[in-house]
């Protein structure tokens, strides 16, 4: 199990707990968030799963894909710290991630 910190923009912070192997995205779901809308269901095709990674968690969380970041180029809040969040999956060294949902475009 690893922690998950989410913030929304309001300032809200909720604090989840899931498994590793698994993605931001389904932790999320798996707890009944619902804000993110993430229309494809987790298949980096829709960038409406539209995180920011903590800025001290952003080279733990590893590199962008080429697909990835070609959905992140099409937002108009994409920031250095972007992520989709079907694409970030958990391990132990992620354990206490902490990321803010975007605003949806
Ligand atoms: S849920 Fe569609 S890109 Fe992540």
């Amino acid at each position: 199990m690893a922690k998950l910190h989410v913030l929304t923009s309001d300032g809200t912070e909720t604090i989840l707990n899931g498994d590793v192997d698994t993605s931001v995205l389904e932790i999320m779901q798996d707890a009944g968030n619902s804000d993110l809308m993430a229309l494809c269901g987790g298949c980096c095709s829709c960038a409406t799963c539209h995180v920011y990674v903590d800025e001290q968690w952003l080279s733990a969380v590893g590199a962008v894909s080429e697909d990835e970041g070609d959905l992140l180029d099409s937002s108009d809040h994409k920031k250095n710290n972007s992520r989709l969040a079907c694409q970030v999956k958990m391990t132990d060294a992620l354990d206490g991630l902490r990321v803010m949902i975007a605003p949806e475009d």
